[in-house]
């Protein structure tokens, strides 16, 4: 009904163009070949061009970690969605770093989500909670809060290509991932929002998990009927393990 996406998020790495084109061809060599999983490289805006060059044709997508909602002005240091067109055709919107370190609001997530749909690009839409979030009991009201807002500006999901990743804050980077019936019990959450929305589309829209995903949780984690796949951090710049990890969705 829907391909899982496994994205890597390379974040501000590797730090130079070659170890760039490097990566990506080694996910290039090792992808799934056929069409059971959607894989997808994010690297720093500033190699796209490398890497969209070194994947060719290849099956590998490419996304963007970033972008801003007007085609073009006075943003310094900023990527419009015209900038994109060619090189990405996945973007990541209102990852939780951003929100932390970049002043990401809910609002201007739900800009970027319309403004990457209006220009052809599939948003990969993150939300999550954060530890004391959780600790605290709110988690279903953040996601509640962060999933309408992302989609607020949007008429209807069918056609959007939009992805959702759930990526529960404390769970980034930690080596302490969500176990997989707390990931699903959220994912089904955000599952029924999207039905509440749009009940004819919200069957199409891949939801991913991501935090501390490795080549030894994944499996379990894609065996849970609401989670399509996975965005994907530290492991994705350790090709060997990606490979196992995309070679769980493609079986899943
Ligand atoms: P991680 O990062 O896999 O290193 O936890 C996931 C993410 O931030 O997207």
């Amino acid at each position: 009904m829907r391909t899982p996406v496994v994205a890597g998020n390379w974040k501000m790495n590797p730090p130079t163009a070659a170890e760039a084109v490097e990566l990506a061809r080694a996910v290039a060599a090792s992808a799934p070949a056929g069409d059971q999983v959607t894989t997808v490289v994010c690297p720093p805006t500033v190699w796209l061009s490398a890497v969209r060059e070194a994947l060719g044709a290849d099956g590998v997508a490419v996304g963007a970690q970033t972008m801003h909602f007007e085609e073009k002005g006075a943003f310094t240091g900023e990527t419009s969605p015209l900038m994109l067109a060619g090189l990405a055709s996945f973007v990541i919107i209102g990852h939780s770093e951003r929100r932390q370190y970049d002043g990401e609001t809910d609002e201007r997530v739900g800009r970027k989500v319309a403004s990457a749909v209006a220009h052809r690009l599939r948003p990969i839409a993150a939300v999550g909670e954060r530890a004391e979030e959780r600790a605290a009991g709110a988690t279903a009201s953040v996601i509640d809060r962060q999933v309408r807002a992302a989609l607020a500006n949007l008429d209807g999901l069918g056609g959007t290509g939009l992805v959702i990743a759930y990526e529960p804050v404390w769970a980034i980077g930690t080596g302490d991932a969500a176990t997989a019936a707390d990931a699903q019990e959220v994912c089904g959450q955000i599952r029924a929002i999207l039905r509440e929305l749009d009940p004819e589309a919200a069957d199409e829209v891949p939801i991913q998990y991501g935090g501390s995903v490795t080549a030894e949780n994944a499996a379990e984690l894609f065996a849970q009927p609401d989670i399509d796949g996975a965005l994907v951090g530290g492991a994705s710049l350790k090709p060997e393990q990606f490979e196992t990890i995309l070679r769980a969705a493609a079986g899943a």
